[in-house]
């Protein structure tokens, strides 16, 4: 029998990999670390999560296949918990995403996984650590195709603490943790579901609607995002967790060459799936122009109220993103015979189908642009 413990089960990924598992696997025991004050509002909180998925009475009776250990993983290390001992897979997803949170971002993604790490040393019969870490390792000075072996890379140029973190954990993985059966999968942008839309997260999705609505980028249409839907994502990690031998300890989760999408290609799907707003002429602009990005996001959005200024803020920091032009390599997770994602513009139109306003989706994601302190006014004060 197989027993998993996740970290991370209320979060989208997390979510998304309970929805493909707990109905397929019966040899499989699913223990989940999550934060909560009792057994029961955790199992409440995972059964909200899975209810963006399915019906609210499936979220519960699959919830109620789950065993919930009330906890945080940046403590496991203290974690006598007996039921913790006889895992023998550990899908480690919890991690804090805020783009700015610094210090805290770091405590947490960093210190925790080593803390989680030094509890999965007393598992006597663990057979695989699967850590979850980002593409956006890399950073901003990568090559156009990234590669799993280059990174973490001393050199690389991050944009945001969130990615330094992400990228410290994997390197003191390596260099401690050698001991332990450590496989480290790292999605690119998760967006989506392909049959679901933008039910289960709006998260990012808004950005690239946004980006349609401002009709503007900071580079070229031929440009490529790397994005991927989070059912598949979920499946790869699953299959990457259980599959018996893997040929490498590193995979990027991504959609590669033939999955990452142009914006030529993003811009057409829109046309498709919106044809009411006819063909978009799009315009480049510098990113160091603040002023022309934030007249034009006025003019489309307004700029009242903190909500829509956090997303100003939110919008200039992703097309930082955007303008890297990259795409991660995945021909090691096609060789060990996943199947390659659907690439953004063959299932964007399921995701429009059933999204909310923009404005509103982006709600889904204000936590990651928020402040670190508690105290911050309405919590709306992030950094740009
Ligand atoms: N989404 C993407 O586009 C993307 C891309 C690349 C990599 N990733 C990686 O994939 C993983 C999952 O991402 P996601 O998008 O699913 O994140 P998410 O929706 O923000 O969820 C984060 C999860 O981590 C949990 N968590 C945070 N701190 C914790 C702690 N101290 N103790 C216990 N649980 C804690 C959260 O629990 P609470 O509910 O209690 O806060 C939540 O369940 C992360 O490692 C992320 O870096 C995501």
């Amino acid at each position: 029998m197989k027993r998993v413990l996740l970290t991370g089960a209320t979060g989208l990924i997390g979510g998304a990999v309970l929805h493909h598992a707990l109905d397929r696997d019966d040899a499989v025991s699913w223990v989940c670390l999550v934060r909560c004050v009792s057994v029961d509002q955790g199992r409440q909180r995972v059964a909200a999560r899975l209810a963006r998925f399915t019906d609210p009475f499936t979220a519960q009776r699959l919830a109620r296949k789950i065993e919930i250990v009330p906890g945080d993983f940046t403590r496991a290390d203290l974690d006598m918990d007996p039921r913790l001992d006889d895992v023998t897979h550990i899908l480690h997803l919890a991690a804090d995403t805020s783009w700015w949170g610094d210090e805290r971002v770091n405590r947490t993604n960093h210190d925790g996984t080593l803390a989680l790490a030094r509890r999965a040393r007393a598992m006597a019969g663990l057979e695989r650590f699967l850590h979850v870490g980002t593409a956006m390792i890399c950073g901003a000075n990568a090559p156009h195709r990234v590669e799993e072996a280059a990174y973490p890379a001393a050199d690389a140029r991050h944009l945001v603490a969130y990615t330094v973190s992400k990228a410290a954990a994997e390197t003191s993985l390596a260099e401690h943790f050698s001991d332990l059966p450590v496989v480290v999968a790292r999605p690119s942008i998760v967006v989506g579901h392909s049959t679901l839309g933008a039910g289960p997260s709006s998260s990012i999705l808004w950005v690239v609607r946004a980006a349609d609505r401002l009709r503007m980028l900071p580079c070229a249409d031929e440009s490529r995002v790397d994005i991927v839907p989070s059912d598949w994502v979920a499946e790869t990690l699953h299959g990457l967790l259980f599959k018996p031998n893997l040929a490498h300890r590193v995979y990027h989760v991504s959609g590669g060459a033939a999955s990452s999408a142009s914006w030529r290609d993003l811009i057409g799907a829109f046309e498709a799936a919106e044809p009411s707003d006819g063909v978009r002429a799009f315009r480049r602009f510098d990113l160091s122009d603040r002023a022309t990005l934030r007249a034009r996001f006025a003019e489309v959005f307004g700029l009242d109220g903190s909500l829509k200024q956090a997303m100003l803020r939110a919008t200039r920091a992703y097309y930082a993103f955007c303008s890297l032009d990259l795409s991660f390599d995945n021909t090691r997770l096609l060789a060990e015979g996943f199947a390659p994602p659907p690439s953004l513009p063959a299932y964007l139109a399921t995701c429009l189908a059933n999204s909310d306003e923009i404005v509103e989706q982006f709600a889904d994601d204000l936590e990651m642009f928020t402040a670190p302190v508690p105290s911050a006014p309405a919590a709306l004060t992030a950094i740009a």
